[in-house]
């Protein structure tokens, strides 16, 4: 009988989708609040057919090891997957496979809580309120930016930034600019949206950016000789927004993050929020997850939340079945949908 361990529990449909096909489902319940540790993915790895791994849970070469030799594939329940070596799963021959598609709506609509909320000050509002300091209304009382008229940048016009795109240009009158390694003529003449060629000359005209980027690291010299299609790591994403970017940036402008947080330099953002380089920032993800740099806490013109922008019942169930589904597919012989690696 096949044995899947996964990492943490997720919904339970997914969990029942492999029930029913007979497999033994390990679930790692001590890790509900907490990443999994190394040794807790290494014992669950052994024996296991499949892993089914979230994103907190790095699925290095060591934890494919243990599962070796009947681990055949790795799915995660993310559509990122830096969480997971993919040259070391190529090399052993294990599938990687991630949850695209079913997620775009969900985290576009919080990309666009983030900006209203930066925007129109409502967490700052909120704890005003709170702190009974609503003495009187006022003309003056927390006034805020509106996003009708503005300019957007998107980098990374893959699916979340496509539908980010939609929402800005048709919903709220917005004009869009991105920055992506493929332009898309499609897409420009459909939402009248400009290409920019180069993210320098994209910050400096933006009232508001947001980042939709997988975030890839710098190719190291021990990765050299790893197949091209697997690090083709020219586009480093990592510290894509850093003290020099910012700078590049309006300083009436704000920084929409719900990507990963390593791809914005968090101390270089924190001093820029600070010192008045840029008006706000909204951030989903953080560079030192779950750790958040203490000073972004402190400031008003900053908007938290705790990578939460796929966390709606119907996503992450969906996202549960989905990485099933893959799962399923790939013991039964079969191309799992949503391959990343083999
Ligand atoms: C969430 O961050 C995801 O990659 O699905």
């Amino acid at each position: 009988m096949p044995k899947i361990f996964v990492t943490r529990p997720i919904p339970e449909m997914g969990i029942k989708m492999l029930r029913d096909k007979g497999y033994e489902v390990l679930i790692n319940e001590a890790a509900k609040e907490r990443a999994a540790t190394l040794d807790e993915l290494k014992d669950g790895a052994r024996g296991a057919d499949a892993i089914l791994s979230v994103l907190t849970d790095k699925i290095t070469a060591e934890v494919m090891d243990a599962g070796l030799p009947m681990l055949k594939i790795v799915a995660n329940f993310a559509v990122g997957y830096d969480n997971i070596d993919l040259g070391a799963a190529k090399q052993k021959n294990i599938m990687v496979t991630n949850t695209p598609g079913v997620l775009t709506e969900t985290v576009a609509e919080h990309t666009f809580a983030l900006m209203i909320a930066i925007a129109h000050r409502i967490a700052e509002a909120d704890r005003f309120a709170r702190a009974g300091k609503f003495t009187a209304w006022g003309p003056e009382l927390l006034l805020g930016t509106d996003l009708c008229h503005k300019t957007i940048g998107i980098i990374g016009l893959g699916r979340i930034g496509s539908r980010v795109a939609l929402h800005a240009a048709k919903g709220f009158g917005m004009k869009v600019l991105y920055y992506d390694p493929n332009p898309n003529p499609d897409f420009e003449k459909e939402f009248g949206a400009v290409y920019v060629a180069n993210i320098d000359e994209l910050l400096p005209q933006c009232d508001f950016v947001s980042i939709h980027v997988p975030l890839l690291y710098p190719v190291k010299s021990s990765e050299a000789g790893t197949p091209k299609e697997l690090f083709d790591r020219v586009n480093s994403t990592y510290h894509l927004i850093n003290e020099e970017r910012l700078k590049k940036m309006k300083p009436s402008a704000y920084l929409i993050n719900t990507s990963r947080g390593p791809v914005v330099d968090e101390k270089a953002l924190a001093q820029a929020l600070k010192s008045g380089v840029i008006k706000g920032a909204a951030l989903d993800v953080f560079e030192f997850e779950p750790e958040i740099t203490p000073e972004l806490k402190e400031l008003d013109n900053v908007v938290l939340t705790p990578h939460i922008a796929s966390a709606t019942i119907g996503t992450r169930s969906r996202m549960a079945e989905l990485a099933a589904n893959n799962i399923i597919e790939a013991l039964e012989g079969r191309t799992p949908p949503n391959l990343v690696v083999k």
